[in-house]
């Protein structure tokens, strides 16, 4: 694991999101603050619905204004001039210059983001163009973002069309065309969800990869606490729009807090521990409006249950952060 010297990158600062609707209003990222160093790898983790992917599409402002308010504060640093920009309040053409030059995605299926009627070569030009328009020549630079990425021959790839490649090659392009902005932060969201076991860890090491040879801070998403143990330094559980705790990952494992974590983690199989029964989470994530007093998790929570009549605090009150230690903090009223 890569353990740089981390100075920050980004700072996301009390940041929610909701979308309303005819129905009312979904609070889908509720009061969310974190930071990410550079060179860091940080994972946020949580069920479907949890909103990881509203809160990784904001970083770059990208989630739809038109259905949705978005609160808070999104700082990325620029240390060469000693400065920070809020992105949430950055004019049409700074975002266009941090999109994919700042902070780039990588999303869950490859074969929906590449255009299939267009072959490799153009999609990555295009790519490289968009954020060098005076490059010489964009093909030798093409050609060698896929060889960065670990595509086998890549001047014949160039001639493919999509479809003549593997899901795990795709995923492979589409970080190389995330790579030609030379970018701060990659934004990697369920990248490796849609693909089969093996290569989803020769995509994951290529990841790792990168981030060791470069200074590129990278936001991990997944479902997959096995993933976060490979390649984190940091991880942050989320449940229904709230980040429910956030340590560095070691602690995340030896020592979690929340009950929702702990939940998380025994329902994940382990290798010789027996034939114990994997647990499950009853119930599902629910939808929450801002105004909801109490813990989000509470109704599906065992730890409620066991307290009893002494969980009072539970649907009355959103749990504050509970530090454990100063880089540790778990939002429950009895996790202590
Ligand atoms: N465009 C949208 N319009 C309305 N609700 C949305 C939209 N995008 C996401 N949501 C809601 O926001 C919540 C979080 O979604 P999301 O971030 O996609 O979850 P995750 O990535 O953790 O599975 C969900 O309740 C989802 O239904
Ligand atoms: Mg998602």
């Amino acid at each position: 694991m890569n353990n740089k010297p981390k100075s920050k990158l980004l700072e996301v600062s009390n940041l929610s999101v909701d979308f309303i609707s005819s129905k009312g209003s979904i609070s889908a990222v509720d009061n969310v603050s974190f930071t990410i160093g550079r060179g860091e790898i940080a994972a946020i983790v949580g069920e479907s619905g949890c909103g990881k992917s509203v809160t990784c599409l904001s970083l770059a402002a990208l989630v739809d204004d038109t259905v949705s308010k978005t609160k808070g504060g999104i700082y990325l640093y620029d240390e060469k001039n000693n400065i920070k920009r809020n992105i949430l309040s950055a004019s049409k053409k700074e975002l266009r210059f941090l999109r994919g030059g700042k902070i780039a995605y990588v999303f869950q299926d490859p074969s929906s983001s590449l255009n299939p009627v267009f072959k490799i070569r153009d999609q990555i030009c295009e790519a490289i163009l968009e954020h060098n328009p005076d490059i010489d020549d964009p093909e030798a630079k093409a050609e060698e973002l896929l060889a960065q990425v670990g595509l086998s021959d890549p001047g014949y790839r160039l001639n493919s069309y999509p479809c003549q490649l593997s899901g795990g090659m795709q995923q492979r392009v589409m970080i190389a065309m995330a790579l030609a902005g030379n970018p701060e932060l990659l934004v990697a969201d369920e990248p490796t969800t849609a693909l089969d076991v093996t290569v989803q860890s020769q995509i994951l090491n290529l990841l790792k990869e990168l981030n060791l040879k470069t200074t590129m801070s990278i936001l991990l998403v997944t479902h997959n606490l096995g993933i976060i143990a490979q390649l984190a330094n940091k991880v942050m559980v989320m449940y229904a729009g709230h980040i429910v705790e956030s340590a560095p990952t070691s602690m995340i494992f030896e020592n979690s807090r929340h009950p929702y974590t702990k939940a998380l983690l025994s329902s994940v199989p382990v290798l010789g521990r027996g034939k114990t029964k994997l647990q499950t989470i009853k119930g599902s994530v629910h939808s929450f409006d801002k105004e909801y007093k109490g813990c989000r998790f509470a109704h599906r929570c065992y730890l409620r249950e066991q307290l009893g009549e002494k969980a009072q605090k539970c649907f009355s009150s959103v749990p504050d952060e509970f530090f454990v230690d100063e880089s540790h903090y778990s939002r429950c009223h009895y996790c202590n």
